[in-house]
């Protein structure tokens, strides 16, 4: 059961941040948790603390984490005042995994504060860390029996989520060894994302989408998330990495199942994670010759230049690794019978944008000549927040003319209340226990599943490697893939380019 927010708030509640110097803590998480401060959704007594490896004086950590949230923030500078108050429980804390007194120090330092407030608080332990210290915190932890009480104690783990299958089914049994499935968050921020947890209340709330949400009334689907920067400064981590493993098997195969996903029994965590882990069950195995995989060369995004990917710092100068990749695949249930999705992720695009369209079939039996276009809902998740059904209108005039028109909703114009960071809903969840937005074991281990058949191929050939010049759409070859299915990608947001996603000519 989770916490209501009121209950939350008597609930006082320590958060050990393991590598609270980090990048993450500095941009996300640490601006995150002022943010909930300010909005008042933190518990009245509650301390975190921010765990580095290095020596640091509580000031200088204090001086960073104040430009991480004027950099970062979405509220903007800090308000000078409630960062007075906020730092006093930013507690900076010194400690060094591999050594021996860390974790009773931890446990002290937990305990003494449980004394001061009387009670024994929840406790969030964030794994901010590179996979290689995942064991020895989890061991730690469980050692001086910090996190031994499920209601109370929450982990939360990063990703990457392995680099394999294999790798991930000893990560998952190396964490559920020591602590219970239902006391593990397994984070993916584009859960966390306002749009993407406005699919769910879109389709099932809405009646109206429902019979159309189909095989017969959909045409295909596409899944775009197209990013503008390149790989920057985490050559070292991207280039062991690739597009498919840092993308496409998290992020845009959660968007897949949430797409696709029947409608759970009810709102609650188990039903909706259940329904997600049975569509990604039932994709078809997808065919690793057919996935088009590229890197960027040098060009010009937005008007800067940009170095080849094998230019970048930490990336190896013969690197065959991929920052862009395109693949269609099909469910094999009865609801998306015979329907493509096609999915696509790439560093160095044009334009940054998360953008799920779906295509409907056109008119049966059709009673104007100019009825040409097909119904299109285009989700725009990011920069953008809308949602679009284009629609064909009639043209003001004497004669019969039909055109496309846009049907909008806009999050700015609907909504008055500003749209929070992912990080933000995500740890507020943590912190009430509620898992709805988190990744099971089972789902992590059936989103490997599905990309393992194409990382086994890669391994064997990189002579399917493509090259796009940075600040273009991709290779030609994902043109095709799309193609392939009488499709063309949507490239941009909708509210710019209205038309410029066609449906299928033919049938697969
Ligand atoms: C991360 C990836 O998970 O998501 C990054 O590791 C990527 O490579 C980022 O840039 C994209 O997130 P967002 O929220 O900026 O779309």
């Amino acid at each position: 059961m989770s916490l209501s927010l009121q209950d939350l708030k008597k609930t006082p509640a320590s958060i050990v941040i393991f590598g609270g110097f980090g990048d993450l803590s500095w941009r996300k998480l640490i601006p995150a948790l002022y943010n909930l401060f300010i909005g008042g959704y933190l518990p009245e007594n509650f301390t975190i603390f921010a765990m580095d490896y290095h020596g640091r004086t509580d000031a200088a950590y204090d001086k960073h984490m104040l430009e991480g949230i004027n950099t970062f923030s979405r509220t903007g500078k800090a308000d000078p005042e409630k960062w007075n108050i906020f730092k006093d429980r930013l507690d900076y804390f010194q400690g060094d995994f591999t050594v021996p007194d860390t974790f009773p120090r931890l446990k002290k330092a937990l305990e003494d504060y449980d004394k001061q407030w009387g009670k024994r608080a929840i406790r969030v332990f964030y794994y901010s860390v590179s996979p290689g210290f995942i064991q020895m915190i989890t061991e730690g932890l469980s050692k001086y029996k910090m996190a031994n009480n499920p209601s109370k104690d929450r982990i939360v783990i990063e990703k990457p989520f392995g680099t394999d299958l294999a790798s991930a089914q000893k990560l998952n049994k190396l964490l559920t060894k020591d602590f219970k499935e239902q006391q593990i968050y397994r984070i993916d921020h584009y859960l966390g994302k306002e749009v993407v947890q406005n699919i769910l209340a879109f389709r099932f709330a809405n009646h109206i989408f429902e019979p159309l949400w189909r095989s017969g009334e959909v045409d295909h689907i596409q899944i775009s998330v197209a990013e503008d920067v390149s790989v920057g400064t985490r050559g070292k981590y991207y280039d062991n990495s690739g597009a498919l493993r840092d993308m496409i098997q998290n992020h845009l195969l959660q968007l897949l199942s949430v797409i696709a996903m029947d409608r759970p029994k009810s709102y609650t965590a188990e039903c909706i994670r259940d329904e997600k882990v049975k569509v990604l069950k039932s994709v078809r195995k997808i065919k690793p010759e057919e996935v088009v995989r590229a890197q960027y060369t040098a060009g010009t995004v937005d008007g800067n230049k940009q170095a080849a990917y094998i230019d970048e710092v930490n990336v190896a100068r013969n690197s065959k690794t991929e920052t862009f990749v395109a693949l269609k695949l099909f469910i094999d249930n009865p609801r998306w019978k015979g329907v493509p999705f096609l999915l696509r992720t790439g560093k160095c695009m044009p334009k940054k944008s998360s953008l799920i369209t779906i295509v409907f079939k056109p008119t049966p039996n059709k009673i104007f000549k100019d009825d040409t276009n097909s119904n299109r809902l285009y989700i725009s998740i990011q920069p953008e927040q809308t949602i679009n059904l284009i629609v064909d209108g009639k043209v003001p005039g004497i004669e019969m003319k039909l055109q496309p028109v846009n049907m909008d909703f806009t999050y700015n114009d609907s909504f008055c209340e500003p749209s929070p960071e992912a990080y933000e809903t995500l740890l507020l969840d943590v912190l009430e226990g509620d898992t709805t937005l988190f990744i099971r074991d089972d789902q992590v281990e059936t989103a490997w599943k599905i990309v393992m058949p194409i990382l086994d191929y890669w391994k064997k050939t990189s002579s399917g490697l493509k090259k796009y010049a940075a600040g273009t759409e991709g290779p030609k070859a994902s043109d095709q893939l799309a193609k392939s299915v009488g499709a063309k990608w949507a490239l941009s947001s909708p509210n710019e380019t209205p038309l410029l996603c066609e449906p299928r000519k033919d049938k697969p």
